[in-house]
């Protein structure tokens, strides 16, 4: 099966080419094309995503990029079985604009030829995140058995949120954020401590060279018995720090701040690993990018003689890109599964 996905759900415009193969037990993918345009210049002077300049960016990538990836007259693209869009959640304006483009070759290219039979469908973004790490090759050398039931930490700008995956196809929300993202919480961390957007891979970077000790910062709801996070206080206890503090070193905030936000997101995934007796942790979104969060739970893993496989997409899939989007659209397909093609902001995981 081949597979054209659009991704527009924030500030990356991004367009992929997917064939697929496999059943939910074993499903396989090859990426034949990956473009990304990022908008990460524009938005950085306004230290945050400006929702009507993204829109106004995937309308000009988007045309640029389909072209780049595929031409409607070639014979691959009439060897098409589905066009994947995301439909949430994320900025309604941009999101509107993927599915308006994808409608607009669908119509041009596909509704006009009787003979096609390919099937333009929504898609979750954040099911996108949570499926990136079948694009990881480590994963389809093993068989369910040996992965589920698996633990899965989502953490992104815009998620944050744990599940519980009896297989593929089955997941359970156990928990999420109450407020800020982890992602966001990184971001408006780094405002504050004057460092370039996005926050996150500025904050991973100075804080190697801090002392992760100096500060103290308050771990939210580690002692909760629940599975869900809070990272607005967090971000406000940075606010304090530098209000009330001289001479302060933004390494050490950097390194303490990733520190604690850090301990809870890994204390919780692991508590959630030993109540579930799950075979293997997932991690994925932009966060699980960062490398100081990958080394600490493979050490505490390690530390508590916890037999789990760590999974997580490479650098490039954690962040937005369309290639997930096909992951999750062929998922669904295997489960006769569709999301309406209305833009939805706040869509959320089942
Ligand atoms: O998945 P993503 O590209 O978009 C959303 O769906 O939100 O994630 C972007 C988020 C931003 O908040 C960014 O600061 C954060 O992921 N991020 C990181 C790192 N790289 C990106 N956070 C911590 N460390 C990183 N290395
Ligand atoms: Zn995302």
């Amino acid at each position: 099966m081949k597979i054209l996905a659009i991704e527009t759900s924030c500030d990356e415009t991004a367009i992929a080419l997917v064939s697929a193969e496999g059943d939910l037990k074993r499903p396989r993918f090859k990426i034949l094309k990956n473009l990304v345009a990022s908008q990460i210049k524009i938005h950085a002077p306004f230290g945050g995503v400006v929702p009507n300049l993204a829109k106004r960016e995937h309308t000009k990538n988007l045309p640029v990029l389909f072209k780049k990836v595929i031409n409607p007259q070639s014979p691959i693209f009439n060897s098409l079985d589905l066009i994947a869009i995301t439909v949430g959640p994320g900025l309604e304006p941009c999101l509107w604009t993927g599915i308006n483009f994808a409608q607009e070759i669908y119509r041009k290219f596909i509704t006009n030829n009787p003979k096609r039979k390919i099937k333009l469908v929504g898609t979750s973004h954040s099911e996108g995140h949570l499926y990136s790490i079948l694009l990881n090759s480590k994963f389809s050398t093993l068989n369910s058995k040996s992965l589920f039931p698996a633990i899965a930490l989502i953490i992104s700008g815009g998620h944050t949120s744990l599940l519980l995956m009896k297989d593929l196809a089955n997941y359970k929300k156990l928990g999420e954020t109450r407020d800020d993202a982890v992602g966001e919480c990184f971001d408006k961390a780094a405002r504050l401590l004057k460092l370039p957007y996005p926050g996150g891979p500025e904050i991973e970077k100075i804080a190697k060279q801090g002392n992760q000790n100096a500060i103290n910062f308050p771990r939210p709801m580690l002692n909760q018995r629940n599975y869900d996070f809070s990272f607005s206080g967090l971000k406000t206890s940075v606010l304090y720090y530098l209000r009330d503090n001289k001479n302060v070193k933004i390494r050490d905030v950097a390194a303490s701040f990733q520190a604690a936000a850090f301990d809870v997101l890994i204390l919780k995934t692991l508590r959630a690993v030993k109540e579930f007796k799950a075979k293997s942790i997932f991690i994925s979104g932009g966060v699980a990018s960062n490398f100081s969060l990958k080394k600490n739970l493979k050490l505490r893993i390690k530390n508590e003689g916890l037999r789990v496989n760590l999974f997580g997409p490479k650098k490039k899939f954690c962040t937005d890109n369309a290639a997930m989007i096909a992951v999750a659209a062929y998922i669904n397909y295997l489960q006769n599964k569709n999301h309406r093609l209305i833009a939805t902001g706040n869509m959320t995981l089942k």
